[in-house]
Formats: C-alpha cells, sequence, structure tokens
C-alpha cells in the first residue's frame, strides 16, 4: 500500500507522512514548497521524516505531474493535504484558491477514481460553516456561507467529491479540520503569532477584544483522525475533526503568558469580515465513524507548543 499525501511538507501533512512511516507504510509526498510562510519550514519537516518519503517537489496544478505520479507510484491512498490554508490572505486571493483548492484537487480525484484508490481523504475546513449562533457545529448544519475565498473553495471541494462518490464509487472522507496547533505549527495562526510577540515584546493584533472563541484542535488529535479515516473506505463522509470546546482568545493569551512568564502586548481591533465569532464542533460522527478521541486540551498543547519552540529557537 502506498499512500500519496499532498502537501506533506506542510504542519498537518508533515505529521500524517510521519506516523504513516512509523508504521510501516510507504509513503509519497507532493509539495511545492511555496512562500506563504518561510519554506525553510517546511524543508525541516521533511527532514523530520529522514529520507523515509519519496518527496516529489512539484505542483498539484500540474495535471501532468499528478497523472505520472499516480501512474508510476501504484497510490491506493490519498491524504490530501495541500491547500493555501490561509484565511485573511484568501480574501485577495480568490482566483489562486479557486485554482489550488478546488480544480487542483478535482484533478486529484480524477486520477484516484481512474487508479482505483481505495480511499481519498480530503482536507476541509470548520470555516465553512460561516458566522453561525448555532453552537456546536454539526455537519448536517447549512455550509453554504463562506465568509472568504478559502471556505468557499473548499466547500466547492466538498460537493466535486460527492459527485466523483457518485459517478465513480470514489470512497471519499471530507475531514473539517477544526483550528490545529501545535509543535512544528503554522507561523502565520495565532498559537505561534502569539509565542513570536510575547518573546519578542511586540504588540499582537487582537480582534474584537479578545473575545472570538476558537475550538483548538492538538495537531496529534487531528493526525489520529486522518490515519483512522486512511483505514476505513466509507462511500461519501464529512466529518468535523476538532476538540469540542471553544476558548475565547484572551484566555488563550492567558495561558501562554503564565508558561512564557511575559505579558502579551495586544493591540485590539475590530475583527475583519473573514472571521468568525466561533469555531465548536460536534463531535458525534468522529466518534462513531473513526473512533475519534481526541486528548490533549488546551492548557497541554499549548505547553508542548511552547517547549517546541524553546528548542527550535534555542530558548532556555
Ligand atoms: N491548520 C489548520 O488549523 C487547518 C484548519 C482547517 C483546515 N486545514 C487544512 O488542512 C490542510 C493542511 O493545512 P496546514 O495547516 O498543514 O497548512 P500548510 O500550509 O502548513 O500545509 C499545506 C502544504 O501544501 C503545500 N501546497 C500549497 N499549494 C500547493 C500546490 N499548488 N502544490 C503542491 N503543494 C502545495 C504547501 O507548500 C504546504 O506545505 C490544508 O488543506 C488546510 O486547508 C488546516
Amino acid at each position: 500500500m502506498t499512500v500519496l499525501v499532498t502537501g506533506g511538507a506542510g504542519f498537518i501533512g508533515s505529521r500524517v507522512a510521519q506516523r504513516l512511516l512509523h508504521s510501516g507504510q510507504s509513503v509519497v509526498i507532493i509539495d511545492n514548497f511555496n512562500d506563504y510562510y518561510d519554506p525553510a519550514l517546511k524543508r525541516a519537516n521533511i527532514a523530520l521524516l529522514e529520507g523515509g518519503a519519496q518527496v516529489i517537489e512539484g505542483d498539484i496544478r500540474d495535471s501532468e505531474l499528478v497523472a505520472r505520479v499516480f501512474a508510476e507510484h501504484r497510490i491506493t491512498r490519498v491524504a490530501h493535504m495541500a491547500a493555501m490554508a490561509g484565511v485573511r490572505y484568501s480574501a485577495e486571493q480568490g482566483r489562486l484558491y479557486a485554482e489550488v483548492n478546488t480544480t487542483a484537487s478535482v484533478g486529484l480525484m480524477d486520477e484516484a477514481r481512474k487508479h482505483d484508490v481505495e480511499v481519498f481523504v480530503q482536507a476541509s475546513t470548520s470555516s465553512v460553516y460561516g458566522n453561525t449562533d448555532k453552537i456546536p457545529f454539526v455537519e448536517t448544519d447549512t455550509p453554504d456561507w463562506p465568509l472568504a475565498p478559502y471556505p468557499a473553495s473548499k466547500r466547492a471541494t466538498e460537493l466535486f467529491a460527492h459527485s466523483y462518490y457518485h459517478l465513480y464509487g470514489l470512497n471519499v472522507t471530507v475531514l473539517r479540520f477544526f483550528n490545529v496547533y501545535g509543535p512544528q505549527g503554522r507561523p502565520d495562526m495565532m498559537p505561534i503569532k502569539v509565542i513570536d510577540s510575547i518573546v519578542q515584546q511586540q504588540p499582537i493584533r487582537v480582534y474584537d477584544g479578545g473575545q472570538l472563541k476558537r475550538d483548538w484542535t492538538y495537531i496529534d488529535d487531528t493526525v489520529e483522525g486522518v490515519l483512522a479515516a486512511l483505514e476505513r473506505p466509507m462511500g461519501y463522509q464529512i466529518i468535523n475533526l476538532g476538540f469540542g470546546a471553544p476558548v475565547a482568545l484572551t484566555e488563550f493569551i492567558e495561558i501562554y503568558e503564565e508558561l512564557i512568564g511575559k505579558p502579551a502586548i495586544q493591540t485590539f481591533v475590530p475583527a475583519p469580515l473573514t472571521e468568525p465569532q466561533i469555531t465548536y464542533c460536534d463531535n458525534t460522527r468522529a466518534r462513531e465513524l473513526l473512533d475519534f478521541e481526541p486528548k490533549t486540551g488546551l492548557a497541554d498543547g499549548l505547553a508542548h507548543t511552547w517547549a517546541w519552540y524553546q528548542a527550535h529557537h534555542g530558548i532556555t
């Protein structure tokens, strides 16, 4: 069995690849190492795989390359993690997000169904739920009012995935991740930005007085869910994958202040239009279909993240 991990140099993809390699599976990665954030971090993620995976530096929008990868590597399962993943950046880059997150994903599904792939796991996002006060978010809630091109592109891909299941019987499991954080985390996301700002004693922009709530999910829990989904062909499924306990940013910052032993310098600004008030995951379906049980709460997860950051930056 060979698993194709797209975006395998990224935060979540590299951790998925690492776990697959540890369990003895053969892994092929496609990643274009783009500079949305520092590609050196992506190279460092790949280095942690210690040469275990076959890494193809290329773009999922390159349909010839994608066809060749499926043909030459006898791919049996796909963890499709590659994407342009920043929400706010997407506001200015609608076309790019449509091309990478939607069109290229459809190209991958095309190859997957031609090569009788057993399971295609599609990374989606809690932001498809938009701004709603119906909490917690359940998979049957309306996902039709995205606040930015990013969730729009992910929702469109969910719909294409259904058509590939319907027409070709491709098993697609869509996982809606909720605010993933942890060691090797993305530097454009709050969990790393807050540490950067506290360590450097630089101001951090905090939306709506720190009252926006997010359902932070520790990376190892998310990866556990992806691995379970890769093991289980289930037709077409959409499954939330989150911790299930939203926390206001104020509280999140307080945990870091305590851990780091310095105050955060906060500049309060109104939230941009791309930001929902809350994300809040109902995990019932993940529990039923994937035996998913998130283990790491926020205080422990942020402590692990801070410990990694210290080691990574040589801070004692
Ligand atoms: N981190 C989160 O909180 C979160 C939440 C919801 C959904 N997701 C989704 O999970 C997946 C992984 O996210 P992440 O946080 O690891 O992001 P990431 O940016 O660290 O990883 C994505 C990887 O995809 C690669 N990539 C982007 N465009 C590509 C292209 N055209 N061709 C080849 N490779 C390309 C990037 O170089 C990067 O290494 C994404 O699909 C993202 O939308 C993440």
